[in-house]
């Protein structure tokens, strides 16, 4: 029969793979804890209009990489492709506006229809952030201290870069989009096909093109930073002083505006020279418009998301597996017989797992091959007199010991240990 595989673009998580993305969630839900965000589920499924009015239908994201179906009752659902319109979504239909500012965190799948390379997945996981209700410039400084805070902990402060621009507001986009299309109109013929849609359905995307011909023309348009009105212009003025002031480095990139529409003002991106073509780890901004035109109120936004893949990728050097404590080799029938009840009392301490045979050295094999501190060997002899045989395996000593002071012996083993750990 032949193999099923799995989705193109999809991937199973194992062994070091995952122990690298458990500790991109775990740290970055330690550091949301830091600065007081909590945890917030939404559902994987969206109605499609959640992302097609936030996102914006020009967007790579809802143009061509969502996941739509029709479920059986004829609704047009999706797989989420990112989780800041649905955390808005949630904001505005469970009434939270009265709980203002809201700070919350996330992570979980999120599914785009890319072409599937190193760090570039159809199934993907992000951690984000999200505040609602805060329109100071001093919170954007804060959400990006949290994000450096994240990569730091993740041990990856060297590897990555922090690209910053500002998207204006309303009033200073409208300027640049005017400047925009008057600029690439007079080289429409040599736009590629997507830019030359872009032209008309928004200008800013074109920026954002990938396309070798489009980056020469790109390369001499008109700067963002000459269209901000006086009003965006201390806002980021604002912004880059008070991360100045706080040792956060930072690079302003014209050129970065960010691939979904809901942006405004603070827009921002850390990438890294290590992965290849897959660089932005994380990229975030702030959404002031983006509750309104969801159906709520005015209400302020800001926010950013983290590819875990991406940083696991970038992790992967420093993980090792993790180590199992004992292995219990039951050797015989009344051993495995009572193997249960004796690691149901080692576990109340240890890491413990149960291996099964005659062989002594296949015992010591499995044991190796999980990074065993001990076996714990046990035949039905020892049974019958209450006692085991320990090895320790990092230091190949092996002891005999009574039942009854098992536990004692393996604390004061590892206090030992502690004591000499800090020694060093
Ligand atoms: P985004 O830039 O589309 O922003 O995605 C954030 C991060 O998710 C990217 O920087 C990248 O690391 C990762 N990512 C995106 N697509 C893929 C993929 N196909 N495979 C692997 N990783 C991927 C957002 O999603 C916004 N919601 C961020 C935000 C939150 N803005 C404000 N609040």
């Amino acid at each position: 029969m032949t193999q099923l595989q799995a989705v193109r673009g999809t991937k199973d998580y194992f062994f070091k793979d995952m122990l690298a993305m458990r500790r991109v969630f775990d740290t970055a839900a330690r550091v949301a804890k830091y600065y007081g965000f909590s945890e917030i589920s939404t559902p994987i499924i969206e109605p499609i209009g959640v992302f097609v009015r936030s996102l914006g239908e020009s967007s790579d994201v809802v143009g061509k990489e969502m996941y739509v179906f029709e479920d059986k009752g004829g609704d047009k659902i999706c797989l989420r492709p990112e989780n800041t319109a649905a955390v808005v979504r949630a904001f505005i239909n469970n009434g939270l506006q009265q709980h203002s500012p809201c700070k919350f965190y996330y992570m979980g799948p999120m599914f785009r229809y890319e072409r599937p390379q190193k760090g570039r997945y159809r199934q993907f996981h992000q951690i984000g952030a999200e505040i609602l209700g805060a329109s100071e410039p001093i919170i954007d400084a804060e959400v990006i201290a949290m994000a450096w805070r994240f990569l730091r902990e993740l041990g990856l402060g060297d590897k990555v870069q922090l690209e910053l621009n500002s998207l204006g507001d309303k009033e200073s986009r409208h300027g640049y989009r005017q400047a925009l299309v008057d600029y690439f109109t007079k080289y429409t013929s040599n736009l590629s096909e997507d830019s030359q849609r872009r032209l008309i359905s928004n200008p800013l995307r074109i920026l954002d093109s990938k396309d070798e011909g489009d980056r020469e023309i790109i390369d001499n348009a008109p700067q963002f930073k000459h269209y901000l009105n006086a009003h965006s212009q201390g806002f980021l003025e604002k912004l880059t002083n008070y991360l100045t002031k706080a040792d956060l480095p930072f690079t302003l990139n014209q050129r970065m505006v960010r691939g979904l529409d809901y942006y405004c003002h603070t827009a921002f991106e850390f990438t890294t020279t290590h992965l290849g073509a897959q660089g932005t780890v994380l990229g975030g901004g702030r959404y002031d418009g983006l509750v309104q035109l969801m159906g709520g109120g005015d209400v302020a936004g800001i926010g950013f998301a983290g590819g875990v893949e991406r940083l696991a990728l970038l992790c992967a050097d420093d993980i090792t597996e993790e180590r199992c404590d004992i292995v219990f080799c039951a050797m015989g029938d009344l051993a495995v017989e009572k193997s249960i009840a004796i690691c149901e009392k080692l576990r109340q301490k240890y890491a413990v797992q149960i291996n099964i045979g005659n062989n002594i050295k296949k015992h010591l094999t499995f044991a190796n091959r999980v990074r065993a501190r001990y076996a714990l060997i046990c035949g039905d002899n020892e049974i019958e007199n209450n006692k085991f045989a320990l090895k320790d395996l990092d230091n190949h000593s092996q002891v005999e010991i009574h039942s009854d002071n098992l536990m004692e012996y393996l604390a004061q083993q590892t206090q030992q240990q502690e004591k000499n750990a800090q020694k060093k």
